[in-house]
This record gives C-alpha cells, structure tokens and sequence, in this order.
C-alpha cells in the first residue's frame, strides 16, 4: 500500500515586538514608510535579539507543532531545519535543534535553499515518509537574516525579518501530500547572495545580503506560475482546484503578479507578509501555521506551497490539509 505524508501539526514563533517601518526611519536609514509599502507591502518585521539564535527560535516553533500533532519530540525519527543562517558553521543547527528537544537518534540535518528552503526541506521529508524509511518528521524553517543585512543598504535591509515556522510530518494511508517540484538554476547565483565566508579565522569576502531587485523580481514571477502549473499537473489538477496559496512572502506586488498570472483570487493568497517581512525559509510556515490557527485553512483543503529565492532556487508542494 502506497504511504503518504500528512501534515500533522503546525507552529510558529515570531522574536519580540514587530518593528515598523518608521522605527527604521528613526534608526537613520533613508527610507520612508510610503515607499516601503508602496514598492513592496511590508509594514513591520520582527528582529531577533542579539543572542538569540535560528535554533531557538526553531524549538519555540517545533514545541507547538508537536503539541498540535499530539507526540513528542522523542516520538520523531526525523529533523530537517532549512535555514540560511545557522547558528555555527557546524554542527548544523537541525542537530542543535534535536539535542535542545531532547531527541537522540532521529536523523537530522539542515537544508540550503535560501527562500525556497522549506519547500526543499518538507519535499525531502516527504520522499523519507514515501519510502518507508521514517514515519515522524519535523521540519522548520528558522531564519536570523537580520545579522546578514548591510544596514546601510536600503535596497534590502528594509525587506527582511527573523522568525521561525515548524510542521510535523507523519507516515499516512490517505493524503497528505501530493505533489511536489523543485528547480534552481546556478547561472543566476549573483543576483541574490551573501558572497562571504570564514577562512584563516577571519571573514573574507562579502558578509552581507546583496541582490539585484529588479533581475530577482522577473525572475521569481516567472518560475512561479510554471512551477505551481507543473506541480498540480503531476496529479491531474489546475490551479482552479486550489483552495489556498501560500507563497514565499517577499514582495506583494510578485504575491498579485503569480497568483494573477494563476488565475487565483487574492482572497485565496495567505499574506503575512505586511507584518512579518521577508523571512526566508521561515516565510512560508510562518504563513501557513497563522492561516491553520485562525481556521481559514481546514482538513481537507488543497494547499499549494511556493518558493523562490537565492540560488536560484525555487519550488511548488501540493498538499491536502
Ligand atoms: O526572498 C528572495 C526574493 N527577493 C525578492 O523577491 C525581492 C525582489 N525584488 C523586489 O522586491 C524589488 O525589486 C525591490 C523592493 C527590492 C525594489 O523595488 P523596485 O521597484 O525594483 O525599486 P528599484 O530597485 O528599481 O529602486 C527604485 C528607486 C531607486 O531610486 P532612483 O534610482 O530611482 O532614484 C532606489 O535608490 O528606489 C530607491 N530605493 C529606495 N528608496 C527609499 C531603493 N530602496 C529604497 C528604500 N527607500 N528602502
């Protein structure tokens, strides 16, 4: 009998108070709140605090997936954190993560897919639940993008925020997961990425977050809509079938331009956007853990998750809730 992945759980954490966008302005960066929200949605962010890390903000996030799913962290058999700002170099913070649930055992590793990490990482679970080789999965998506952003750079230190979202997984005989498609594209590696690294103790190169918008914009735009076709088509759906998108969470106007090129309503769209920024990996189960909790996402429903970001990397995963 064919085994599927189901989405047992959900959860969340967000560090401190939001961040509005004229606290930004009050810090000395040369911005303003119109144009904030008028080139991208984004209101406010949440930052973490200068010791706080993607694996702690990960466990906050797991503790309430596993409540929900009604297990423990001992009963998981698998960990996967997609993150692009782990803790240390290593060991990776997926293993941090575990040792600060107090699970031993489970296979745990992290996932670098930048913003389309989470897809990744819940992809790859997945295909560990499919096979038979594992029946409990956790995956989180934890980010600290804050320590990576240039401050002086308003072109993108205005876009981003921390967080952490986490969903437990569990070996299912219905549905589940359905569908899923992955795809990058190295060629476009310069566009988005931080181009630095630890070599002879000391950072060389570039330790902060560069993008060139506008190229990452069209782009983003236009893998989305083809990735979200293919995904369904794997299973003989349209997007007409969809009951709730929830997209990376970058920038509203890229937000309307899929889901139009889609032809999905916005009121289908999950958007946190506004209030939580650019999160990364952390953006999409962030998303979808609100919508879960306030019940506009019920068991069920046809869910499609995307992905887009830094590699270029970008994918789609179809869902029933
Ligand atoms: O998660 C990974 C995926 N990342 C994304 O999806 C981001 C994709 N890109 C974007 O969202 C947009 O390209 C941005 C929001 C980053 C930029 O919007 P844009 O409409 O492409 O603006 P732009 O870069 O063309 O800049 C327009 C103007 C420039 O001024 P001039 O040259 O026209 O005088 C910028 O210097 O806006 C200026 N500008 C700002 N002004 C006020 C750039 N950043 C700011 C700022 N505040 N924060």
């Amino acid at each position: 009998m064919r085994v599927f992945s189901r989405l047992a759980g959900v959860g969340s954490y967000l560090p401190g108070s939001p961040v509005d966008n004229n606290a930004l302005v009050a810090r000395g960066i040369e911005t303003s709140d119109k144009w904030i929200v008028d080139r991208t949605g984004i209101r406010a962010r949440h930052l973490a605090a200068p010791n706080e890390t993607s694996s702690q903000m990960g466990r906050e996030a797991a503790l309430k997936a596993l409540d929900m799913a009604g297990i423990t962290a001992a009963d998981l058999d698998l960990i996967i954190v997609a993150t692009s700002t782990p803790d240390y170099v290593f060991p990776s913070t997926a293993c941090i993560l575990q040792g600060s649930l107090g699970n031993r055992g489970a296979a745990a590793f992290d996932v670098q897919a930048v913003c389309s990490g989470f897809v990744y990482a819940l992809t790859i679970a997945d295909k560990f639940i499919q096979s038979g080789s594992h029946r409990k999965a956790l995956v989180v998506g934890a980010e600290t993008f804050s320590r990576i952003l240039d401050w002086r750079d308003r072109g993108t230190c205005v876009l981003f925020g921390d967080g952490a979202g986490a969903v437990v997984l569990e070996a299912s005989e219905k549905p589940g997961i359905l569908a899923s498609a992955l795809h990058a594209d190295g060629s476009q590696a310069g566009i988005l990425s931080v181009p630095g690294q630890v070599a002879n103790g000391q950072v060389t190169g570039d330790p902060f977050l560069r993008m060139e918008g506008q190229a990452v914009f069209k782009y983003a735009v236009r893998v989305l809509t083809t990735v979200a076709r293919e995904c369904c088509e794997t299973v003989g759906l349209t997007t007409d079938d969809i009951d709730w998108l929830v997209p990376h969470q970058a920038n509203i106007r890229i937000i309307e331009a899929t889901s139009r090129k889609m032809g999905l309503s916005m009121e289908k769209v999950v958007v946190t956007l506004d209030r939580h920024g650019n999160t990364s990996a952390a953006s999409v189960p962030l998303a979808l853990d609100e919508a879960v909790r306030d019940r506009r996402i019920r068991r069920g429903q046809k869910v499609l998750l995307e992905g887009v970001g830094g590699g270029f990397a970008w994918g789609a995963l179809l869902f029933e809730f």
